[in-house]
């Protein structure tokens, strides 16, 4: 099959690369040339971990195509996919739309002989039709047919969750666009991944009901997490004593300073958005919003609680900016909320991220890089750890308490064992744990 990927970013690039992998030809399509310059020489616009081989070897290979020219791409393909962004629109929280409805205007007067458009963008309910309807407006005539195939990957194991998926979706009640979802997505039906064919609305639906259930899931246990800190519980043995159960689960249970990326606050965000304009609100979705929001905003106080409650003229050496591990995606990370918030508290911050510091310096102010974790902590006042990096995990801790000019660790991450880092003579602040 012939794929033109309108978007090339962490998902237009993933899915690009990995159709490729699955033996299709495939053209990338992206506005910014900078980014397709980038790719044309072999540098990576991202970090995600696979990523550089698995795109190299299919360039190699001539699966694999960059452009900044959508023309050819779009003309020649069985299917174009829709990949560009949909950030939370300005002043509403709504999705933004114009950067889907502007790749439908592209793809009406480019396509040519039948084609499927295929909307991996997270849309809201409806979107399909409205692209259906700007590209018939300019196409009266034209064979297409408009498709949902939301994307589930996550950020930092994309690659894995792209080619072995827990299920894929598609939307469409067009039997040749089924056909052709079907040669597309073939290897997968040999490694029997579920495919679900649903009806359009119900494959965007299904998309924002996903990510909202998952943010539902953080903010219960971060919730739990505050509640064991009252009463003296463990929250890892809570989220452990419940996710045994298979009715619940062992994912998505870490507690910690809340969710944040390109993904979870927008979406649930829209979400909320389009129920209440169908006047169905999902209330419990307002209500993590909400309490998401709060909660990063409150990991500063936490901070600075465990400095003593002042942290005017201190230092604290952050570990981890990138709103998780494994990318340098810093898109609604909670260190954008916690630094500025101890920064206006008096702090000075100097911090380390293996991979998001070039990200990051678009983002924060009046930051000191650093060029490792010892090094971010040398002479500092406290040691905070924002992002769960697994570098992190295995720290030289004779090293750390050297380099510290206090004994004050604060963990959001809840990445050590609260007995040893006691035993290690360190201040230990951790989420839902007893502090020592
Ligand atoms: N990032 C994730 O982990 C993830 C996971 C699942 C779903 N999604 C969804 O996928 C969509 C894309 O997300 P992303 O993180 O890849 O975004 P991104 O910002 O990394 O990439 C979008 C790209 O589209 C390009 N673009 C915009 N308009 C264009 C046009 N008309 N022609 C060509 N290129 C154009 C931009 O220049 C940009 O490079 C969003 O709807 C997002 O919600 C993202």
């Amino acid at each position: 099959m012939r794929v033109a990927m309108i978007g090339t970013g962490y998902v237009g690039l993933v899915s690009g690369a990995c159709f490729a992998d699955f033996g299709h030809v495939v053209t990338c399509v992206d506005k910014d040339a900078s980014k397709i310059e980038k790719l044309e020489a072999g540098i990576m616009p991202i970090f995600e971990p696979g990523l550089d081989s698995l795109v190299e070897k299919n360039v190699k290979e001539e699966r694999l195509f960059f452009t900044t020219e959508a023309k050819d791409a779009i003309r020649d393909a069985d299917a174009v996919f829709i990949a560009v962004g949909t950030p939370s629109r300005r002043g509403d929280g709504h999705a933004d739309l114009s950067y889907v409805y502007a790749a439908a205007e592209e793809i009406a007067e480019l396509m040519d002989g039948f084609t499927v458009i295929v909307t991996k963008s997270t849309v809201p309910v409806g979107t399909g039709d409205e692209v259906e309807e700007i590209i018939r407006k300019k196409r009266p005539d034209g064979e297409f047919a408009v498709v949902s195939n939301p994307e589930f990957l996550r950020e930092g194991a994309a690659i894995k969750d792209f080619k072995i998926p827990d299920r894929v979706v598609v939307g469409t009640d067009d039997e040749r666009a089924r056909e052709v979802m079907q040669e597309l997505y073939r290897p997968l039906f040999l490694n029997e991944t579920p495919i679900l064919f649903t009806a359009r609305r119900t494959s965007e639906l299904i998309k924002y009901a996903a990510n909202a259930f998952l943010a539902v899931k953080i903010t219960f246990i971060n919730e739990m997490a505050d509640l064991c800190e009252k009463v003296g519980a463990n929250v890892q043995e809570v989220s452990r004593g419940i996710g045994l159960d298979g009715r619940i689960g062992k994912k998505f249970l870490n507690a910690g300073p809340g969710y944040g990326g390109s993904c979870f606050p927008k979406d649930t965000l829209a979400l909320t958005k389009t129920a209440n304009d169908h006047n169905s609100p999902v209330r419990i979705v307002d209500t993590v919003v909400e309490v998401n929001a709060a909660r990063k905003k409150a990991m500063a106080e936490k901070v600075i609680a465990a400095m003593g409650g002042d942290v005017k003229g201190k230092t604290i050496g952050v570990l981890g900016l990138a709103f998780k591990q494994n990318t340098d995606d810093m898109r609604d990370a909670p260190s954008l909320d916690i630094i500025p918030a101890l920064q206006a508290a008096g702090a000075k911050i100097r911090a380390y991220d293996p991979e998001a510091m070039d990200e990051a310096a678009h983002l924060l102010s009046d930051i000191e890089f650093a060029k490792s974790a010892y090094d971010a902590v040398q002479d500092a006042d406290a040691m905070v750890i924002i992002t769960e990096w697994d570098q992190f995990r295995a720290l030289d801790f004779e090293r750390i308490k050297e380099a510290l000019s206090t004994n004050i660790v604060v963990d959001l991450r809840n990445i050590y064992s609260p007995d040893d880092m006691a035993a290690r003579g360190f201040k230990y602040t951790s989420i839902g744990r007893p502090s020592i």
